[in-house]
């Protein structure tokens, strides 16, 4: 039989000190809702409502963006978990198969738990844990097998208190059952609110079924509530992704450094240095190399590229055999074909560098195409800004460009030409010519010694700055 699942994300999150809602904080790179309904989704659930509240607009933003098939429920005024849940009420009344209850800051909650707890037969089934630290959970108080109720934190005894078994929050429910218990709880309590664990009394009274489920892995459950543990989950979450990539044939140096983001691909027999990050829909290909304190977001490398230490890379996309780094900043736009390369203090923007084109040091391509085994020198420039637009510079293949050549864009050089270093190409450049547009050196041959003299004897005037 098939499952919804209510996700509770109304409340603020008093104890992240931010404006942002709780829910909306990220672990590598994604909102902890994001993961909390990626889950259900892959358990399998038949629909999934969310309840909003707190700063409701944003949290409704990100859930339109990211999966528009999810639906909303308000809840007004936070009143506590029990009161959340019965504001999902039309969409759970009348539901024929079972309702999974999940906590918004729950973030590593696997989709297993999920499916595992929709299909325990039962009334309703409560997810519970062994917490190292179970302090701030609600405890679960037991007769031998038999769960008589689960006490807040804050109104628990000090013997209550004692109990390391805590309340995941994650539950699976009769709806029509759940409902009508909701219906029984009130609010008279430390907090003031109504609590959601409080119907498991209701439902032992009514005689309707109760079954504890303990979870095998408490860091999947672990509840953020602050950003403390916001970075304790991020670290149990990037602890997970680095193992899954390792074990399907991923080197990793330096594991304990290297941040990936769930949504990454990897190739086999790629081989990743820490420092490292990956963000985004980065995909890296086979046997690629990615050298330490490289920084690559949503772009795409291909089998056996290589990225050398020290690179900044932004939606750039490497092809099979070209390379970057070490120290380069590849921005949006960048393509390097099969075997171009990008060397030491290069920064590219929009720049199409073609099979085997080089820029080995110290250059800046913005808006460019760099043809076919073309050879970019140390300091080249394209001045693609006139401070009003951007402009473009094509150069075509088997190009020389000396040393320290400005293209003063829009300008074109045709295929096979050579610039002379140190030029300001500001025309166009036909096919297998070569430009030089730089001052025409003189030499007075002997007349070093005279100058050197004359300077010797010059004194400063009163303008100049003190010689010290
Ligand atoms: C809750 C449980 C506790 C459990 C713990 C597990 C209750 C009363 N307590 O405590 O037993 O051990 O989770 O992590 O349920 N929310 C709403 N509306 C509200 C209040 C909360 O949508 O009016 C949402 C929050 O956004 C959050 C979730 O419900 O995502 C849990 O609320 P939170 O205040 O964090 O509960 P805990 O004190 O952690
Ligand atoms: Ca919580």
């Amino acid at each position: 039989m098939g499952f919804k699942v209510v996700v509770l994300a109304a409340g603020k999150g008093t104890r992240f000190k931010s404006d942002l809602p709780k829910v909306l904080h990220k672990l590598l790179g994604k909102p902890m809702l994001w993961y909390v309904v990626k889950a259900a989704k892959e358990a399998g659930a038949e629909e999934v409502i969310v309840v909003v509240g707190h700063k409701r607009e944003l949290v409704e933003e990100f859930l339109k963006s990211e999966f528009p098939d999810v639906k909303v429920a308000v809840q007004e005024e936070q009143l506590g978990t029990g009161h959340a849940v019965k504001c999902a009420a039309p969409f759970i009344e009348k539901y024929g198969g079972k309702v999974v209850v999940l906590n918004g800051d729950t973030p590593l909650v696997n989709s297993e738990d999920i499916k595992r707890l929709s299909e325990t037969p039962g009334d309703m089934v409560v997810l519970t844990a062994r917490a190292p630290d179970p302090t701030g959970y609600g405890r679960v108080v037991r007769d031998g097998n038999e769960v008589l109720y689960i006490v807040e934190e804050k109104d628990a005894t000090p013997d209550e208190k004692k109990i390391d078994e805590v309340n995941t929050g994650i539950y699976a429910f009769d709806p029509e059952k759940l409902l009508e218990a909701l219906d029984e709880i009130d609010n008279d309590n430390a907090q003031g609110e109504y609590y959601l664990p409080d119907v498991l009394k209701v439902f032992k009274e009514k005689g309707y079924s109760v079954v504890p489920v303990e979870a095998l892995d408490f860091s999947s459950v672990m509840g953020v509530n602050n950003r403390y543990e916001l970075s304790v989950a991020e670290r149990v979450l990037r602890d997970r992704i680095v193992r899954e990539l390792q074990l399907s044939g991923i080197t990793v140096h330096n594991p304990d450094s290297v941040y990936i983001e769930p949504e990454v691909e990897v190739g086999k027999d790629t081989e990743i240095c820490g420092p490292v990050y990956l963000r985004g829909k980065t995909k890296i290909g086979e046997g690629c190399y990615i050298g330490p304190f490289s920084d690559i977001g949503d772009s795409e490398i291909e089998d056996s590229a290589v990225v050398e230490s020290h690179c900044w890379i932004r939606g750039a996309l490497l092809k099979s055999g070209s390379s970057a780094g070490p120290f380069a900043k590849l921005r949006p736009g960048t393509v390097l074909e099969e075997g171009a390369k990008v060397g030491t203090f290069v920064e590219t923007k929009k720049a199409h560098l073609e099979r085997g084109a080089k820029a080995n040091h110290l250059t800046y391509l913005g808006d460019c195409r760099v043809g076919e085994n073309t050879n970019i020198g140390a300091g080249t420039i394209t001045c693609n800004y006139d401070g009003f637009n951007k402009w473009f510079t094509d150069i075509g293949k088997n190009v020389f460009v000396g040393s320290n050549t400005l293209f003063v864009a829009p300008v074109k050089v045709g295929d096979n030409s050579i610039t002379a270093a140190g030029s300001v190409i500001t025309k166009d450049v036909p096919e297998n010519t070569l430009a030089i547009a730089r001052a025409k050196q003189v030499n007075y041959v002997g007349k070093a010694e005279s100058v050197k003299e004359k300077l010797k004897k010059r004194k400063p005037d009163g303008h100049s700055k003190e010689n010290s």
